[in-house]
């Protein structure tokens, strides 16, 4: 369980984090979603330490980080990392290992599990995203959608209780995009707690149990995909949801029979195209 307590961050004095409170329980898939710039990706560093914040505080079951400068924090922070792991979206692989290289390296060196038992976890971990047959590929010869789910296989060498990604679909096209709601997917089955900002509702929509916007550096609402995509609360959310289309210049189309509002009008919607 991770929960966040009153969180502010602040970049040279300007408020980018203004006191967000949420909790996020084991097995629970949530969807981090709003326009640029409203916070999404500080708020994901700040959950795993990443980054210092200004105010309030975040417990992950009994590491509680405060707020402060990282070097006074360093215990809890990495006690943090070890049980949230954190996938970037342009996966920061070591160029100069394998596949199966970058998935023991940590189980290797900060576990510090022998060779033979690292070994054998990652292959295991590359079996479950899909991979045996590519465990000595380099990331330069593995395709995107490849190098991200060794980027998860990597992320779970640290048997976290919870997985953070940001912006996991930007790279992939719609079929890869389905291979890894699967996967993700799978994991949730396992306990894991997923949070993961996204631009792509379809994504939001088939993956997440809940989904937090994020507007100016606060929740401005939450609830179930379903909820916030076809009966947004708030003048911004629908605001954000137009904007998305907006920014596709796509033409709207009919609501499908049975429903109403904003989500018929972008089943796949991403701003990022
Ligand atoms: N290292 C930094 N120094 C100063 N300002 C920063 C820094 N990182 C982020 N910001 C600012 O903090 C605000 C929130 O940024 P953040 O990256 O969290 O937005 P985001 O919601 O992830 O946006 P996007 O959808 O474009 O990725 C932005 O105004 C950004 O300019
Ligand atoms: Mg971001």
């Amino acid at each position: 369980m991770i929960e966040v307590k009153d969180l502010c961050k602040r970049y040279d004095g300007r408020t980018v984090l203004d006191g967000i409170s949420a909790c996020f329980a084991p097995g629970e898939v949530v969807a981090l979603v709003g326009p640029s710039g409203s916070g999404k990706s500080t708020l994901l560093r700040c959950l795993n330490g990443l980054e210092p914040f200004d105010a309030g505080s975040i417990r992950v079951g009994d590491d509680v980080l405060a707020p402060g400068v990282q070097r006074a924090r360093g215990a809890q922070v990495s006690n943090i990392r070890r049980r949230v792991g954190f996938v970037f979206q342009q996966w920061h692989l070591f160029a100069h290992r394998t596949a199966l290289g970058n998935v023991i390296e940590a189980p290797r060196y900060v576990r510090g599990l022998d060779a033979k038992a690292a070994t054998e976890l990652g292959r295991a971990l590359l079996e479950k995203v899909g991979l045996s047959h590519r465990e000595g590929a380099y990331p330069s010869e593995l395709s995107g959608g490849e190098q991200q789910r060794v980027a998860i296989a990597r992320a779970l060498a640290m048997e976290p209780e919870a997985l953070l990604l940001d912006e996991p679909t930007s790279a992939l096209d719609p079929e890869r995009v389905g291979e890894l709601v699967e996967l993700l997917s799978r994991l949730r089955e396992d306990g894991l707690t997923l949070v993961a900002v996204t631009h792509e509702m379809r994504f939001a929509r088939e993956l997440a149990s809940r989904m937090l916007v994020l507007h100016g550096g606060r929740i401005l609402e939450e609830g179930p995909p379903a909820q916030v995509l076809e009966r947004p609360r708030h003048e911004r959310t629908r605001a954000f949801l137009g904007l998305e289309r907006a920014v596709r210049q796509e033409p709207a189309v009919e609501p499908e029979p049975g429903r109403t509002g904003v989500s018929a009008v972008f089943p796949a919607a991403t701003a990022r195209e």
